[in-house]
């Protein structure tokens, strides 16, 4: 039975902040932001946007109600959850008025957790094949203003519908994958800001690439030439050309270009999005599917997802017959036209606000907030979501 990804959605919120002009306000060279770490916009959460809403509103553009019957399970991967003990998923579940015969769990392993979603989501449709399963890759990704992680930060959401007979991308069989306990990036529970060792985490992100790679070399006897396109988890979009390139010139000359042309083109949204951790690989995937015009039907793409601390995987689809169709590339461009920018200290203003820890209530204001799914609160220690549109 083929299995994988029937739907692929993406929200980001509307307001950015330009790199360049973040660069000059730390006084560091442009170029570093833009081509050292290959960065365009950033986008900035508001206030009314934690992770649930960013989930809920992406995938609130594939839904139908036919979808909403046949999802009997929603997995929500995340690191920027909100709550220690109630899924995410839950909320999202609500908002969506999806199925109440379903299961609603959160997910956590870093930038890992979509991942471990989608193959959960894989084993539970090949016990049930009428099943759809709703996987979220929902993240805000904060390491604080005038820290050396600043420039890889971002925010949003993807919302993936995994069936049995999918129409995008069918997921093939074999995978390796690898759990090593290192400490490149972590965030304690009292902590809303990542801790990160930067360079070490690129060093272990590069040496789980190399490991997966090998191995899935040695398990299907598959080799780079047999790809069209590798897409890689990014938390900024030089990371993973660093991978790529160690492996490069394992395949013909003929593929290395295709292989680095494919690279760039998956890393557009990326580079005008930033870092939303646990979704990043499936936006550079969508990157790739909505902005390649020349991808053809029956190409195998590789996927390297990466979650710090750390787990890696590395696996593969084959496109669809008429993957283009279900997409939603006019959707996602108007999404990005429609963004307004911020200026350096708008956007410092923004990253200070933060909702209340102290048990007090708050009433935010969704008017300025454009999103059909936003959070409109807190009372008595409970987050208040508004879904606009019902
Ligand atoms: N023009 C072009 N490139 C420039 C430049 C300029 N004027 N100035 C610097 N650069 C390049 C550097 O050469 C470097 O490229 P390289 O990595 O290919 O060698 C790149 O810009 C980044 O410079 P660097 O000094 O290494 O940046 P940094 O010390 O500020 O840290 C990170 C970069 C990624 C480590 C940091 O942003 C971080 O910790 N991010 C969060 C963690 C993360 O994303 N980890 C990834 C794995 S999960």
């Amino acid at each position: 039975m083929k299995i994988g990804i029937d739907k692929i959605g993406f929200y980001t919120p509307h307001l950015y902040v330009d790199m360049n002009k973040l660069a000059v306000a730390r006084n560091v060279e442009p170029e570093k932001f833009t081509i050292g770490i290959g960065q365009e916009k950033m986008a900035v959460a508001p206030i009314t946007q934690d992770s649930v809403t960013l989930a809920a509103n992406a995938a609130l553009q594939i839904l139908d109600d036919a979808d909403r019957e046949a999802i009997d399970f929603v997995i929500f991967g995340t690191e920027t959850g909100v709550d220690h003990s109630k899924s995410g998923a839950v909320y999202v579940h609500h908002l969506l008025g999806i199925n109440p015969n379903a299961r609603s769990v959160e997910v956590k392993h870093a930038c890992y957790g979509t991942t471990a979603g989608i193959q959960m989501a894989k084993g539970h449709v090949a016990l049930n094949p009428e099943s759809k399963v709703l996987v979220l890759g929902s993240d805000i990704a904060r390491y604080g203003l005038n820290t050396g992680g600043e420039s890889t930060q971002g925010a949003g959401a993807v919302a993936l519908v995994i069936s049995a007979n999918p129409r995008i991308l069918t997921l093939e069989d074999k995978s390796t994958y690898l759990t090593s306990d290192v400490m490149d990036f972590w965030r304690p529970l009292y902590s809303d800001k990542a801790f990160v060792d930067g360079k070490f985490s690129n060093e272990q992100y590069i040496s789980f690439f190399q490991t997966v790679w090998d191995k899935f070399k040695d398990d299907t006897g598959m080799e780079l030439n047999d790809f069209e396109a590798i897409c890689y988890h990014l938390p900024y979009t030089k990371m993973g050309l660093k991978a790529l390139r160690t492996v490069l010139d394992e395949a013909t000359e003929e593929v290395q270009e295709r292989l680095k042309e494919n690279y760039k083109v998956s890393t557009q949204y990326n580079r005008n999005v930033g870092n939303i951790y646990t979704g990043s690989l499936y936006l550079s995937l969508l990157s790739l599917l909505e902005l390649q015009e020349g991808l053809e039907a029956g190409s195998r793409i590789g996927l390297f997802s990466y979650g710090s601390g750390a787990v890696g995987e590395f696996f593969t689809g084959i496109l669809e017959s008429d993957f283009r169709e279900h997409l939603a590339a006019d959707q996602h461009a108007s999404l990005f036209e429609s963004r307004k920018e911020v200026s350096v200290p708008e956007y410092e203003e923004i990253f200070d606000q933060t909702l209340p820890t102290d048990g007090s209530d708050v009433e935010l204001d969704i008017n300025e907030d454009p999103a059909n799914i936003c959070i409109s609160g807190i009372t008595d220690n409970m987050r208040q979501y508004v879904n606009k549109l019902r």
